[in-house]
């Protein structure tokens, strides 16, 4: 598998605190059939996490990647960052301050779980307006997109890929969160399913119960597409591939 979104660079933001913890995560991802992450913490939250790009930011990568490389998991890492979208946005984008998953062309992008969806979209067009596609970070924890669902399929019509987060499909974010998961899922609306992990104890990089669960309700297709294919395709800044429609015949 491919997961795209991971808090597993050690002590930069809420996710993993050491670097013992990190490699205990890169060995349960790996363990559970996940053979390339993107690494991707928090950026941009107010008074609390900047981790923009630099030598820094990119140091702190290359020496978890080493060690990754050191212990001899077999995960390859990825950079990236998930950036939270505020009024700054087109000032970071110009200053060069966000790196897009593997440098390329998607940017995931997060939000507050209580923002405006109207505002929502607005931030979202600044990004596709600025030639990057945004990999909408877990839309179904959004209380706008619970309440009106088609916000995300607006979204899918502007051009965004939406990533929905494996702790959503199997209940970890409440009853709201679950139904607008697969909600999304059923109406082929989503591009990818990542673990948004945080920790190796709990939120864990671990997707073999979320492979298994989306196989045997959704079948083998399912999960080529959005474990292995879509993922792959974003890492590449390839397009994504949304389901052909089952059951409907083209009239034109
Ligand atoms: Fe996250």
């Amino acid at each position: 598998m491919v997961d795209l979104h991971a808090h597993i660079l050690p002590g930069v933001d809420d996710g993993s605190g050491s670097m013992g913890e990190s490699l205990q995560m890169a060995r349960l991802a790996a363990e559970s059939g996940v053979r390339a992450m993107a690494v991707t913490p928090h950026c941009n939250i107010p008074d609390t996490f900047d981790n923009y790009d630099g030598e820094e930011f990119r140091k702190k990568f290359a020496a978890f990647q080493e060690e990754v490389k050191k212990e001899g998991i077999p995960l390859e890492l990825f950079i990236g960052m998930e950036v939270y979208a505020r009024d700054n946005l087109v000032e970071l984008i110009r200053g060069r301050k966000l790196i897009p998953l593997n440098d390329g062309r998607y940017l995931l992008i997060e939000f507050p779980f209580n923002e405006d969806g109207d505002w929502m979209t607005f931030l979202l067009n600044v990004v596709l307006e600025k030639g990057y596609v945004p990999l909408v970070a877990h839309p179904e924890r959004y209380y706008s997109v619970q309440a009106d669902p088609g916000l995300a399929y607006a979204w899918v019509c502007m051009g965004c890929a939406l990533q929905v987060n494996k702790g959503s499909i199997l209940g970890s974010f409440g009853r709201k969160a679950r139904q607008t998961a697969t909600l999304l899922l059923e109406h082929e609306l989503a591009a990818c399913v990542a673990s948004d992990a945080h920790h190796a104890e709990y939120r864990t990089p671990h997707m073999a119960r979320v492979e298994e669960y989306l196989r045997q309700t959704f079948g083998e297709s399912c999960v080529q597409l959005l474990l292995w294919g879509n993922p792959a395709r974003i890492l590449n800044g390839d397009r994504i591939i949304l389901p052909e429609p089952r059951g409907f015949q083209r009239r034109w």
